[in-house]
């Protein structure tokens, strides 16, 4: 293996990464790319067309997975897969996930140009929804794939504007049932997927590749806060049923737990608050939160879980209010997979390049590929560790580094 050259081509992926972020409902440097959205369509048909230039079939499922097939020699055996999404959040950057999907076809096409032919097919899939902007839950694609959301609570997830999930991905030309989607064990073989650190780590410490050994447990709550409006001049304080100000008492005490902890690895933000019904002369009613709470540790990432509980239930009974909390999501850790360390770590080793085991603070689609394959992640560093804003960077030396990495590690694990 050590003796393979196989020979990147930058350029061409980096004027590839470019054109991805001009399909985008925002303006260079920030990219909007939302599920099913015009931006997300497009995306959709490059990676096609891509994929289909590079000698690749691909097939979609009933949850818009797209799955771009390099056919192996011996296709029997359980295939190979890499790959991560190119859905984005508002106003973020041209780096989160996309560098996995579009590196993952350029690792194959570098593969081909090596004149190296895998026996295990591979596999680069594009993840349906990975980010949670238009259905309030991340890993639409993956969590079906690994049976961890049932089809139909899939199917009748709503959107701002009330759509369901299935009138979606239905009007976008995604057919068949949802059930369709679920990948049985030993489906694939293993799955790496190669992303942007999305912290400062690798930067600061210079190494050029990190190698994923877990995955952190994520949990997103809705709040939904029912207090009295009224006239913001004629109601007096003392009779108010102020649903913001108890949202105000409620996204400090989302911090405060999040401090609270004594571990530096849990995190709690409060990132949506919509406020019913929005007049500066009207005393908000209704008051929404969208809460995400994060830690590697299961115990203490619910802790804080409960914790916000129970500062809802206070400042809602203190004033008068109607509160009601909905888990979304609370998911469980994920382990990487040994193997799939040790062949990161041996292709680094082949490439002559320092590699750091390290956990991902952000969860991704190999959150729950985890469930159903050995899987891991070869991070590469972001400036700053800046991501999920439109300043979100990541050099071509790092993706080079990074795509480099995913082909031998491909190889290594194809044996
Ligand atoms: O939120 C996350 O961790 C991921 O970027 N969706
Ligand atoms: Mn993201
Ligand atoms: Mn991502």
């Amino acid at each position: 293996m050590s003796t393979l050259k196989i020979p990147i081509d930058l350029d061409r992926l980096m004027r590839e990464l470019e054109t991805l972020a001009r399909f985008s409902d925002a303006a260079l440097p920030a990219v909007t790319r939302v599920l099913f959205t015009r931006p997300d369509l497009e995306a959709r048909a490059y990676f096609k067309e891509l994929a289909a230039d590079a000698g690749l079939s691909v097939r979609e499922d009933p949850a818009g997975n797209l799955f771009a097939r390099w056919l192996g020699s011996d296709p029997q055996r359980p295939a190979l897969v890499t790959g991560s999404h190119t859905d984005a959040i508002p106003f973020s950057g041209q780096y989160d996930g996309t560098v996995g999907v579009l590196g993952g076809i350029e690792a194959i096409r570098a593969l081909k140009r090596a004149n190296w032919t895998p026996r295990r097919s591979i596999d680069v899939v594009m993840f349906t929804s990975e980010e949670p902007t238009r259905f309030g839950i991340g890993c639409l694609g993956s969590r079906l794939m690994s049976g961890s959301l049932a089809p139909d609570a899939a199917a009748n997830l709503r959107d701002k504007e009330g759509m369901t999930f299935d009138e979606v991905r239905l009007g976008a030309g995604c057919t068949g049932e949802l059930s369709a989607v679920r990948l049985a064990q030993g489906f694939y073989e293993a799955f790496v997927e190669l992303h942007i650190e999305q912290g400062p780590l690798l930067e600061r410490e210079g190494m050029p590749i990190g190698a994923v050994t877990a995955i952190a447990a994520p949990a997103a709550l809705r709040v939904r806060l029912e207090g009295e409006g009224g006239h913001a001049g004629a109601v007096l304080m003392p009779d108010r049923k102020d649903a913001l100000c108890a949202a105000a008492e409620i996204i400090l005490a989302v911090e405060r737990s999040g401090k609270a902890s004594g571990r530096i690895d849990t995190v709690a933000t409060t990132g949506i608050c919509q406020v019913h019904p929005g007049a500066c002369n009207s005393i908000p009613s209704r008051v929404v939160l969208e809460i995400d709470i994060r830690d590697i540790d299961l115990i203490s990432r619910d802790c804080v879980v409960d914790q916000v509980r129970f500062a809802v239930a206070e400042s809602a009974a203190r004033r008068g209010l109607v509160a009601e909390v909905e888990i979304i999501n609370a998911d469980p850790p994920a382990t990487a997979g040994a193997a799939i360390v040790t062949a990161i770590q041996n292709a680094c080793q082949e490439l002559g390049l320092a590699c750091k085991p390290m956990v991902s603070r952000a969860y991704h689609d190999s959150l729950f590929m985890a469930r159903i394959c050995p899987t891991s992640m070869i991070f590469i560093p972001c400036r700053g560790g800046v991501s999920h804003r439109p300043d979100e960077y990541s050099s071509p030396k790092a993706i080079g580094h990074g795509v480099e990495t995913l082909a031998r590690t491909l190889a290594v694990l194809d044996g």
